[in-house]
C-alpha cells in the first residue's frame, strides 16, 4: 500500500494553520529549555493534545520536574506540585470539607489535584490509597468528597514521575492502575554533548538569563487543538495494524515466543492510547493522517507498562519494552 492511500480519507476537515503554529511554539520553547529531551517534550504534547496523562520514569536530575514546570508556563491553566511521601493521604490531594461555623454550613476546601496540570513527584512513594484517590481522579475526571461530587478542571493532566531505582518505602503501581496512563515514558541519561549544552543554559539561567516561554495556550486553543489533533486521519489498514500489534500480546498470530513471555495482555484501552496518540503525533508533524512510523515509535509507550511478563520471563532479563520493541519488529505494518 502507498502513502498516498494511507492519506486519502471520506472528507478531510481543514486544519487551522495558525493554531499549529502556535502548538509548534509551545513545542519549541519546551525543547530549547530542554536540551536533547526531544521524546519527552514530543511526548508532553501528545498527553496535551488526547486529554491523556503521563508517567515519567529516570533518574533522579533528568528534568522531569523541569519539563512539567516549563510546559505549565507555556499554558494559560493553574498548575500544582504534589511531592509524594509514603504519610500523604487521599484528603492532601482531593481536598476536605470542613465546617464553617459563620456560614453554618460546611464548605469544601479542594485539594492541589484541582488544577489544569499537576505534577505528581515520585508516585511510587504515595501510599495504595492516595495512588487509588489520584488514579480515580484521572479516570473520572471528578472527585467525591463526603458524598459530593465536584467536577476537575478541563483541560486536566497528570503528570506523575518515578525513580526506576527500587527504594525502599515505595508502593508500586498496580497494573490495574498503570493502565491508566496513555504513555509511560522512560527518560534516558543525556549523551556528552548534551550534557555540555545543559551546562551552559542552566549556567546561563543563573546568572539569570532564562528565557521565557514563548507563547501561553489558552483553554481555548487547547481544546481546539485537541479537536484538530482528533480529527486527523487514521486509514482503516492502519486500525488493522493496530489490532494486529496489540493481539500480538493476547495471541500467537505475530510471534508465539513473545506471546508465551506474556502473562497479561494489553487491552482495548492499549489500542485506543496508542491510536490516539499516533493522531496526536501526526498533527505535530504536520500531517493530516497517520503514518505507521506514528504507531511503531510510540507503541513501547502506550502498550509496555500495559503488559505483565511471566515470572519466566522476567527471570531471564526480559522487559516489557523489549518484547514490544520485538512485536514492533515482527509484526508486518501494511
Ligand atoms: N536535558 C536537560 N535540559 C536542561 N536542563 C537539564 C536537563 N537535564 C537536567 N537538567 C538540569 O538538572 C537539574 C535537575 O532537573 P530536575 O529537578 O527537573 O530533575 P528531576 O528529573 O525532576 O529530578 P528528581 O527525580 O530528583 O526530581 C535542573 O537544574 C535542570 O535544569
Ligand atoms: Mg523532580
Amino acid at each position: 500500500m502507498s502513502g498516498a492511500m494511507l492519506a486519502e480519507r471520506p472528507a478531510a476537515s481543514p486544519v487551522d494553520p495558525a493554531l499549529r503554529e502556535r502548538v509548534l511554539a509551545l513545542r519549541d520553547g519546551l525543547l530549547h529549555g530542554l536540551i536533547g529531551a526531544d521524546a519527552m517534550v514530543e511526548r508532553l504534547l501528545i498527553g496535551l493534545l488526547t486529554g491523556g496523562h503521563l508517567l515519567i520514569e529516570g533518574a533522579p536530575g533528568l528534568a522531569k520536574t523541569r519539563a512539567v514546570k516549563r510546559l505549565s508556563d507555556g499554558l494559560d491553566g493553574s498548575f500544582a506540585r504534589i511531592q509524594c511521601t509514603p504519610d500523604l493521604m487521599p484528603a492532601d490531594l482531593t481536598g476536605t470539607t470542613v465546617w464553617r461555623q459563620d456560614a453554618g454550613d460546611f464548605e469544601f476546601l479542594p485539594g492541589p489535584l484541582f488544577h489544569s496540570l499537576v505534577l505528581v513527584d515520585e508516585v511510587n512513594r504515595a501510599p495504595p490509597k492516595v495512588q487509588s484517590a489520584l488514579l480515580e481522579a484521572m479516570a473520572e475526571g471528578q472527585i467525591t468528597v463526603s458524598g459530593h461530587t465536584h467536577g476537575l478542571p478541563d483541560p486536566f493532566m497528570v503528570v506523575a514521575t518515578q525513580n526506576p531505582i527500587e527504594h525502599a518505602g515505595t508502593f508500586p503501581l498496580p497494573e490495574a492502575q498503570l493502565d491508566r496512563f496513555l504513555l509511560h515514558v522512560v527518560v534516558e541519561m543525556p549523551d556528552e554533548a548534551a550534557e555540555r549544552r545543559i551546562l551552559d543554559l542552566v549556567e546561563g539561567e543563573l546568572n539569570h538569563h532564562a528565557e521565557a516561554m514563548p507563547v501561553k495556550l489558552s483553554v481555548a486553543e487547547i481544546r481546539a487543538a485537541r479537536e484538530a489533533a482528533l480529527g486527523v486521519y487514521v486509514a482503516p489498514a492502519l486500525k488493522d495494524y493496530l489490532v494486529r500489534l496489540v493481539a500480538g500480546t493476547r495471541t500467537d498470530s505475530a510471534a508465539p515466543d513473545l506471546r508465551a513471555a506474556i502473562e497479561h495482555p494489553a487491552s482495548p484501552r492499549g489500542t485506543l492510547a496508542l491510536m490516539l496518540a499516533g493522531k496526536a503525533r501526526a498533527y505535530l508533524r504536520g500531517r493530516d493522517h497517520v503514518i505507521p512510523e506514528d504507531i511503531a515509535e510510540l507503541a513501547a509507550d502506550a502498550l509496555a507498562h500495559r503488559i505483565g511478563l511471566t515470572w519466566r520471563a522476567a527471570a531471564e532479563g526480559k522487559t516489557a519494552r523489549g518484547l514490544i520493541g520485538d512485536l514492533v519488529q515482527r509484526v508486518r505494518a501494511l
